[in-house]
C-alpha cells in the first residue's frame, strides 16, 4: 500500500501521526457520484467521522452535502465553504444554543429525535421569526448485525421516535405553528457490511411513507442516514466501498413518491480507508506466549479497539524479515490499548515504521488528551509527495 516514497518521507515526520491519501478519497468520491449522485440520490458526508479542512474541500468539490451533529460541526461545515442548504442536523441532544445555531443559518434540516425536541424547536423558530425544517428521525428498530455500540436503530437505543409515539406525534405536528415537516429519516448503525438491514430498513420506511400520507403529510425527503461498512481485514483489497450494490438497493426497493428526495449520511465508507495511523515502535519485549511491540501510538490516538474490540490491519513498512508472533501495544496504562493481539508481522526492531490502517473514520476525531498527551499531526498525499509535511 506505501511507496518506498513514501515511507522515505515518514521517515523525516515526528511520530505518531495521521497519514490522508487524497487519491484514494478522490476516487472514493467518484464511486458515491457515479453510482449515487448520479441517480439523483443526495448524499451528507456525515462530518463526526472527520472533520478535517483537506477532506472537507474534497468532499465539497465532488457535491455532497454535510451532516452534523452539534453547533460546532454546522459552523465548521460552514466554514469549510457548505451552503446551509446542504446541512443536516442530528442528534438526541442538541441544546438551545446549538438549535438556535441551526435557525441562524436556516439549515436544511432538523432531523428530530423526541416529541419534545419538537416543542422546544417549535418554541426556539417562533421566538426568532423563523420556520424550521424538519425531518422526524425514526427508529424502526431494524437489526443492523454490528457491534452493540454502534447499533442505533432498535428499539433499546436511544435515538429517533419509535413507532408507538407516531400517534402522539401527529396530534401534536398541526399545533407546531414554526415547523414544516419536509420529512422523515432512519440511521440503524454504523460498520454494516451487509445489505440485508438496509433491505429491511426500505421495507419499514414504504410502510412508514404510506402512514405519513394517510395522515395528510406529503414528504419532499426520506433520508436513510449512513451506516455502510469497510473491510477493515484487508484494506487493500477493497479500498473503495462496493457503492453500485449499495445505492442499487435502494433504488429497488424504496417505493418513492414524484418528486421525492433520497439522502443519505455516509461517514466511514467515504474517508475509512483514505486514512491511516503512523507510529514508530519503542521497544520490543518478549512475552510468554507472545511478543509485544510497544509503539507510539495509543488508544489517545485511536479509540476504537479499546471501545469496540475493533481490529485495524498493522502494516510493518520498514521490515521484510520472517514473520513472529506480535501483540501490538500502545504506551497508555490501559489494558485495552492494544492494537492487534497474536499476529504474525515480519520482524520488528526499534526504530521501525508501522501503520494502523483504515483509521481515517472515527480516527483524528476521538483523539483524547488522557495521560496529557498532544494532538498529532495530520499530512496529506499531495503535500507529502510534493516534498512539503505542512499541514
Ligand atoms: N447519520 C447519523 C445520524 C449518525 O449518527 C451517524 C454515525 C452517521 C450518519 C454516519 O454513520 P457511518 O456512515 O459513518 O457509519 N465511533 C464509531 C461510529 C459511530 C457512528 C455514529 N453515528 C466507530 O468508530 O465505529
Amino acid at each position: 500500500m506505501f511507496s518506498n516514497t513514501q515511507i522515505k518521507s515518514f521517515k523525516k515526520l515526528q511520530t505518531p501521526f495521521y497519514y490522508y491519501d487524497l487519491d484514494l478519497l478522490s476516487r472514493t468520491l467518484n464511486q458515491i457520484k457515479e453510482h449515487g449522485l448520479s441517480k439523483g440520490f443526495h448524499v451528507h458526508f456525515a462530518i463526526k467521522a472527520n472533520f478535517n479542512f483537506p477532506i472537507l474541500k474534497l468532499v465539497k468539490e465532488a457535491g455532497l452535502g454535510i451532516d452534523c451533529v452539534s453547533g460546532k460541526e454546522i459552523e465548521r461545515a460552514i466554514e469549510a465553504g457548505f451552503k446551509p442548504n446542504q446541512i443536516a442536523f442530528a442528534g438526541v441532544g442538541k441544546t438551545d444554543e446549538e438549535i438556535l445555531t441551526g435557525l441562524r443559518h436556516n439549515i436544511f434540516s432538523f432531523n428530530c429525535e423526541s416529541l419534545q425536541e419538537l416543542e422546544i424547536l417549535n418554541e426556539l423558530a417562533f421566538s426568532c421569526g423563523k420556520t424550521a425544517n424538519v425531518s422526524i428521525r425514526i427508529n424502526p428498530n431494524v437489526e443492523a448485525n454490528t457491534h452493540k455500540y454502534i447499533t442505533t436503530g432498535l428499539n433499546e437505543n436511544k435515538f429517533g421516535i419509535t413507532a408507538d409515539k407516531l400517534p402522539a406525534l401527529f396530534d401534536l405536528l398541526p399545533s407546531f405553528k414554526a415547523l414544516n415537516l419536509t420529512g422523515i429519516h432512519f440511521h440503524i448503525g454504523s460498520q454494516i457490511r451487509d445489505l440485508k438491514p438496509f433491505a429491511d430498513l426500505c421495507e419499514k420506511v414504504n410502510n412508514l411513507q404510506d402512514l405519513f400520507e394517510q395522515k395528510g403529510y406529503q414528504l419532499e425527503h426520506i433520508n436513510l442516514g449512513g451506516g455502510y461498512g469497510i473491510d477493515y481485514e484487508t484494506p487493500d483489497e477493497e479500498p473503495v466501498p462496493d457503492f453500485k450494490s449499495f445505492f442499487d438497493l435502494f433504488e429497488h426497493n424504496l417505493e418513492l413518491r414524484e418528486g421525492q428526495q433520497v439522502h443519505f449520511e455516509l461517514g466511514r465508507s467515504i474517508v475509512g480507508q483514505c486514512g491511516s495511523l503512523i507510529s514508530k515502535v519503542l521497544y520490543i519485549k518478549e512475552g510468554i506466549a507472545t511478543n509485544f511491540a510497544v509503539i507510539d501510538a495509543g488508544m489517545t490516538e485511536l479509540i476504537r479497539p479499546a471501545l469496540y474490540q475493533a481490529s485495524h490491519k498493522v502494516d510493518v513498512l520498514t521490515s521484510s524479515k520472517p514473520e513472529k508472533i506480535y501483540d501490538v501495544v500502545g504506551p497508555i496504562c490501559e489494558s485495552s490499548d492494544t492494537f492487534q493481539r497474536g499476529t504474525l508481522l515480519p520482524e520488528i526492531k526499534r526504530g521501525d515504521l508501522v501503520a494502523i490502517r483504515s483509521a481515517g473514520a472515527y480516527g483524528e476525531v476521538m483523539s483524547s488528551g488522557f495521560n496529557l498527551r498532544e494532538r498529532v499531526k495530520a499530512y496529506y498525499s499531495h503535500k507529502l509527495e510534493n516534498n512539503n509535511t505542512g499541514q
